[in-house]
């Protein structure tokens, strides 16, 4: 646990790879050797990764950085972030430092309910299905709970089900019994879905109509988190204020996101930066919140922006809900070595938890990316992070890329020519 340590980590982004392990160890508490796996090229052996998955050859490598800044509900977080995108963890950092004020981001969350559903291709008469489970919900809860001692021990477990007949694009009807598990720590898609097909035998005899599909559905609508971020603001730019023209210009581009879909989905995608990079990070199913997320921002008949950005009592208020399905136990959370050590440096357990924070982090990402494209626009720096790529793959040293980088800058210019040309200059 992170209580009472700060994620403000100044000059964090200045320190060697090994140095920035060191720091985030200490945050953590924890010994650097724990943490190994995240500084090795082997953080996930070979022999775990060849029981993953099929046909494997080999391991993947992305960079794993390190989100400073983040305080949510009161706790202090450093989070980790696996991203190949250049500006993303620089942007959460910095979005955090403005969203740091009191207790930070406040974040509420539902229990963690997800769905299963059972499809009837041919609608039995209707009623039928319901009175079945009005008669056995109890056998069904008896029935599904049986199979999941360890669920039900932890206060998971059967929820509750209902009907609802959907017209069919060839102008039949079906039916669907929704399930709902509350999956307590596990992102769920097992328990959901093996109880979903343990009441489907049930379900077919009581109502004597042909059972479908049988599987969890990704739009978890009843496992939901909601985060609210506030910024002072000020007559000029500080860690934790912001300018009140630069706040209008922020609200003018949320207006844009939320009355257009083409610029929704630009804008969804920058908060999917955020957390892909951490469900990536912490061996999470980010497929699976992707598709749950796109469906929610449509769920209204239209796709619209996650997020609203409005102008409150002296404040920018930022706020985004969004269904999350996580776990923090399960899948591959205990095999993954370096999935292991990132939780450990979080410092949550509890799955509702994380769900918070990882929503805090697609927050701040799209503030920070709204805030950079209603004001110099996101090229300026791009175009640093892009020069340094640049630089190193010329073959500047550490100690060379910054001379390198300032002088590109300078002219304007981010390809290898320059590169080359300022490099030669500089080793005379
Ligand atoms: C780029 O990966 C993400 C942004 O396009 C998000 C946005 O437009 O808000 C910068």
């Amino acid at each position: 646990m992170s209580e009472g340590r700060s994620s403000r980590l100044p000059g964090f982004f200045r320190l060697s790879p090994a140095e920035r392990l060191a720091a985030v160890a200490r945050f953590a508490g924890l010994d650097p050797a724990a943490l190994a796996a995240l500084a090795s090229p082997d953080g996930l052996p070979q022999s775990v990764a060849s029981n993953m998955s099929e046909n494997v050859v080999g391991r993947f490598g992305f960079p794993l950085s390190f989100a400073t800044n983040f305080r949510v509900n009161g706790v202090d977080y450093v989070v980790p972030m696996a991203i190949e995108e250049p500006s993303v963890v620089a942007a959460s950092s910095f979005a955090a430092r403005l969203l740091r004020g009191g207790e930070g981001i406040v974040a509420e969350s539902t229990a963690p309910v997800m769905t299963g559903q059972i499809q009837f291709p041919e609608a039995p008469a209707e009623g039928v299905l319901e009175a079945a489970l009005e008669r056995g919900t109890e056998e069904l809860r008896r029935t599904l709970d049986a199979n999941h001692p360890r669920l039900v021990a932890a206060g998971g477990g059967f929820r509750g089900a209902e009907v609802r007949r959907l017209p069919g694009p060839d102008g039949r009807v079906m039916a669907v019994v929704h399930i709902y598990v509350d999956v307590r720590d596990a992102m769920g898609a097992n328990a959901v879905n093996s109880m979903a097909e343990a009441a489907a035998p049930l379900l077919e005899r009581w109502s004597g109509a042909r059972v479908g599909l049988r599987i969890l559905s990704n739009l978890p609508l009843r496992r939901r988190v909601k985060v609210t971020g506030r910024v002072k603001l000020g007559a000029t730019r500080g860690t934790s204020q912001m300018r009140e023209d630069e706040a209008r210009r922020i609200v003018e581009a949320s207006l844009f996101a939320e009355a257009d879909t083409f610029r929704a989905v630009t804008a969804n995608k920058g908060i999917m930066n955020g957390i892909d990079a951490t469900l990536l990070a912490t061996g999470q199913d980010f497929r699976a919140v992707e598709a749950g997320a796109h469906a929610f921002a449509a769920r209204g008949g239209r796709y619209t922006a996650l997020s609203q950005y409005r102008i409150e009592d002296g404040h920018l208020v930022g706020r985004m809900e969004l269904p999350l399905s996580l776990g923090t136990v399960g899948g591959v959370t205990k095999v993954h070595p370096a999935v292991r050590a990132n939780f450990r440096i979080l410092g949550v357990e509890d799955a509702q938890r994380f769900g918070e924070v990882v929503a805090a982090v697609g927050l701040a990402q799209n503030l920070a990316a709204t805030r950079a494209l209603a004001s110099e626009g996101i090229q300026r720096g791009h175009m640093s992070l892009h020069a340094r790529n640049v630089a190193m793959r010329i073959g500047a040293t550490s100690e060379e890329v910054p001379q390198v980088v300032a002088e590109m800058l300078a002219q304007s210019r981010t390809d290898e020519g320059i590169a080359r040309e300022v490099l030669e200059r500089l080793r005379g």
